[in-house]
């Protein structure tokens, strides 16, 4: 029997809230930190947020955790190569690794470079030049801002003028910083869209899960994008052919080429020419987490553990095992998502939920004197599994009707009508 392990999560969303409450059933678990965490990991937290890399690896160092990244944030700060020079064993990708999801920029030119099939792009450091640019395709774009934009810096266009003023916005106004210097114009193109997960080891990949996130903030696509409003998998949108040739054709080669360890997400469209990459991101997608994660059946923390201690990695650590039941998760959010939103409002319901087992995924919450209280933009994500996307969808509503607050706001069509 293997010594038991302390763990760490890094983050505070419904990702890590999912990932918790999924090696908290590990064997082979001793103790259990999420850092900073949510209402809903509140017995696990421990007060150190996910960008102080310093306190984070301190914490790991001196409670010997195994520790796993979830946000993108620390990741971009370098979280892991710090965790691993103090010692600490840590899965997920290095900050030149997760430069696949930190620059739109190096994601791009990388995808170009190495024949991995993205839309066609330029980029610009002057607006001017992008504004002309994109009205010589008649503002039917997409515009990128290079850097992180916690899930917001995409603006998909129909026309001039919201091309020039998503540019505007992201290069004058500067409304992500830094991360607006630079822009990527891309092709629109058209399709179904998926997200697959793939847990990597810098040789070998093995598929983590496919899901579709809802990123729209209004019923049938529309509104502004988010950070996802829900998501159901297994991926619908995708044929058995569609993952394996994903994962030969642009996963792996990915991965052989950056030696990129942690999971890596690939945003794809499915066109009429093939399958497209839309993004890749180095760490698990949420919601598409707290959809996926209840479909795993094998011990996600002795998997995770073994992949990032044994010099064979993923080829000696076995096939993962997955329910064939299908998950549906939806997205409460508060008024004003997502942009500035109001919080502080009482949860009610939670304690008298009437149907079966849901999953209750905590985002933006906090816990007080053993009460839910809202403390972000995206506050709940509800799941729940049956054995067809319409039953799990019909589950999943049932119970999100019974959760209230002030201002409470979800999308009613998560699942939408393309049942399988
Ligand atoms: N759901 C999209 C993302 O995690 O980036």
């Amino acid at each position: 029997m293997r010594e038991k392990l302390n763990v760490l999560i890094v983050g505070s969303g419904g990702r890590e809230h999912a990932l918790a409450w999924k090696i908290k059933q590990s064997p082979l678990l001793s103790r259990l930190f999420v850092a900073p965490g949510n209402g809903g990991t509140d017995e696990f937290n421990v007060p150190v947020r996910a960008d102080d890399v310093a306190g984070l690896c301190k914490f790991a160092q001196r409670n010997r955790c195994f520790t796993l990244i979830g946000p993108e944030m620390p990741l971009s700060l370098g979280v892991v190569d710090r965790l691993r020079e103090a010692g600490v064993v840590a899965f997920g990708p290095t900050k030149e690794q997760a430069l696949l999801e930190t620059s739109k920029v190096y994601a791009k030119r990388f995808m170009a470079e190495n024949d991995i099939p993205t839309p066609s792009f330029q980029v610009f450091d002057d607006p001017r030049e992008a504004i002309e640019f994109s009205d010589s395709k008649e503002g039917n774009v997409v515009i990128k801002a290079d850097g992180l934009a916690s899930g917001k810096g995409v603006f998909v266009c129909s026309n001039k003028e919201e091309a020039a003023k998503a540019i505007h916005s992201i290069q004058v106004d500067k409304i992500f910083g830094d991360s607006g210097q630079k822009v990527v114009v891309e092709e629109k193109i058209e399709g179904k869209e998926a997200s697959l997960m793939a847990l990597c080891d810098g040789k070998d990949v093995v598929e983590f899960g496919t899901a579709v996130d809802h990123k729209r903030l209004l019923d049938n696509n529309r509104g502004p994008n988010t950070g996802g409003m829900g998501a159901y998998s297994p991926a619908n949108t995708l044929q058995s052919n569609d993952v394996d040739r994903c994962i030969q054709k642009i996963v792996k080669p990915t991965v052989r080429k950056t030696k990129f360890s942690g999971f890596l997400y690939t945003g794809l469209m499915i066109t009429k020419n093939g399958l497209k990459v839309l993004e890749f991101n180095g760490r698990l997608g949420d919601p598409e987490t707290q959809a996926i994660i209840p479909r795993l059946k094998s011990d996600l923390l002795s998997y995770l553990f073994s992949v990032s201690t044994s010099v064979e990695g993923i080829k000696t650590a076995g096939n993962l095992e997955w329910s064939k039941l299908v998950s549906c998760c939806v997205m409460m959010c508060s008024e004003g998502y997502p942009y500035k939103v109001e919080t502080g409002y009482q949860i009610l319901g939670l304690d008298r939920i009437r149907s079966d087992k849901p999953l209750i995924f905590h985002s933006g919450t906090v816990k007080k004197e053993g009460k839910f209280y809202t403390s972000g933009g995206r506050v709940l994500g509800v799941t729940t599994l049956a054995n067809s996307l319409k039953a799990a969808k019909e589950g999943v509503y049932s119970v999100v009707s019974q959760i209230e607050w002030q201002g409470e706001k979800h999308r009613s069509d998560i699942g939408g009508t393309n049942w399988g």
